[in-house]
C-alpha cells in the first residue's frame, strides 16, 4: 500500500491507542476547506495512514504531461492515448511519505514519490493543475484508479481526503466529515498562503479560481462532491486547523466508546 506509517507525532493532545480493527475515516469537501492539512495532522493523531487522493490526480497529469513532452505531442493528444493512460494509471508506484514541521513554522507536509523519484514540488503547478479534469472527469480513469485508493485501508485504516472518498471510494467508512468554509474565506486562506512572490494572484483572482473549481468539482458528471450520506459538515470559517483537529478527534471518541 503507497503510505509508510508516520514516525513522529505531532499535534497537541495524545495519540489514541487503536480500539476497533480497522478505522477508516473519509474527510471530503471543496477546494481549500483546510482538508490536506487537517487530515494530515488527525492521521498523525491516530496513527493512521493518510491518503491525500488529490496528489494521486495530480500524479496522473504530471506524469501524462511528461509524456507528451518525450513523445513530442500534445497534452490534448496523450490524454486520447487511452491504452496508454491506462497502462499509466495501472502501473502506478506511488508511496507517501510523512515530513514533519523543522522549523515549528507550519505543521509539515506530505512528500510524494512515483519509484525513487520525490515529485512533490512538482504537483501543485499551474499546468498540473489547469489539466487535471482530463483525469478527472473521466470514469474509466477514476475506475482505474479506486484500487489503489482502497489499498491505503488494508491495515490498520486510513484518513482519506478529496472529493469522493465518502460517497465512492470508501462508502462504508466509519466516520464521514465533510469540511467546508466559505469561498471567500477559502480564497483569503490561500491569498495569504502565496505570500509576496512576484507571481501572486490578487484576492479577487483568487476567489474567482476557487470558485469556478466549485462550480467544475460539483458539476461533472462522474464522482461529483457532493455532501457523502451520513457525513457531519464542518464550517470551518471560524476554526483554525488545530481547533478543528481537536473536533473532529472528539467525534472519533464518541465514536469508539459509545
Ligand atoms: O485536493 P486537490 O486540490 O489537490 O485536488 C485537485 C483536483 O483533483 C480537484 O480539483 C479535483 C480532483 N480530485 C478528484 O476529482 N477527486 C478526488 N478524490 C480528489 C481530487
Amino acid at each position: 500500500p503507497p503510505w509508510s506509517s508516520p514516525s513522529n507525532r505531532q499535534g497537541s493532545g495524545e495519540t489514541i491507542d487503536p480500539v476497533v480493527e480497522r478505522l477508516i475515516i473519509t474527510i471530503d469537501g471543496p477546494a481549500g476547506a483546510g482538508k490536506s492539512t487537517v487530515s494530515r495532522l488527525l492521521a498523525l493523531r491516530l496513527d493512521l495512514p493518510h491518503l491525500n487522493s488529490g496528489f494521486i490526480y495530480r500524479t496522473v497529469t504530471l506524469l501524462a504531461i511528461e509524456r507528451a513532452a518525450v513523445e513530442g505531442c500534445g497534452i490534448e493528444e496523450i490524454f486520447e492515448r487511452r491504452a496508454a493512460i491506462l497502462e499509466l494509471i495501472a502501473g502506478l508506484e506511488l508511496t507517501f511519505r510523512d515530513e514533519p514541521s523543522d522549523s515549528g513554522a507550519d505543521s509539515g507536509r506530505t512528500l510524494v514519490f512515483v519509484g525513487e523519484r520525490e515529485i512533490s514540488g512538482d504537483l501543485k503547478s499551474v499546468e498540473v493543475t489547469s489539466n487535471i479534469w482530463r483525469v478527472a472527469n473521466d470514469g474509466e480513469y477514476r475506475g482505474g484508479l479506486l484500487a489503489l485508493q482502497r489499498s491505503c485501508a488494508e491495515g490498520a485504516g486510513v484518513v482519506a481526503e478529496g472529493r469522493d472518498m465518502g460517497s465512492v471510494v470508501f462508502p462504508d467508512a466509519d466516520l464521514k466529515f465533510y469540511l467546508d468554509a466559505s469561498s471567500r474565506e477559502r480564497a483569503r486562506r490561500r491569498f495569504l498562503e502565496q505570500g509576496a512572490s512576484e507571481a501572486s494572484m490578487s484576492f479577487e483572482e483568487i476567489l474567482e479560481a476557487i470558485e469556478s473549481r466549485d462550480r467544475k468539482d460539483r458539476g461533472r458528471e462522474n464522482s461529483p462532491l457532493i455532501v457523502p450520506e451520513g457525513a457531519l459538515i464542518v464550517n470551518t470559517d471560524e476554526l483554525s486547523a488545530e481547533q478543528t483537529v481537536d473536533f473532529l478527534v472528539g467525534e472519533v471518541e464518541k465514536k469508539r466508546f459509545v
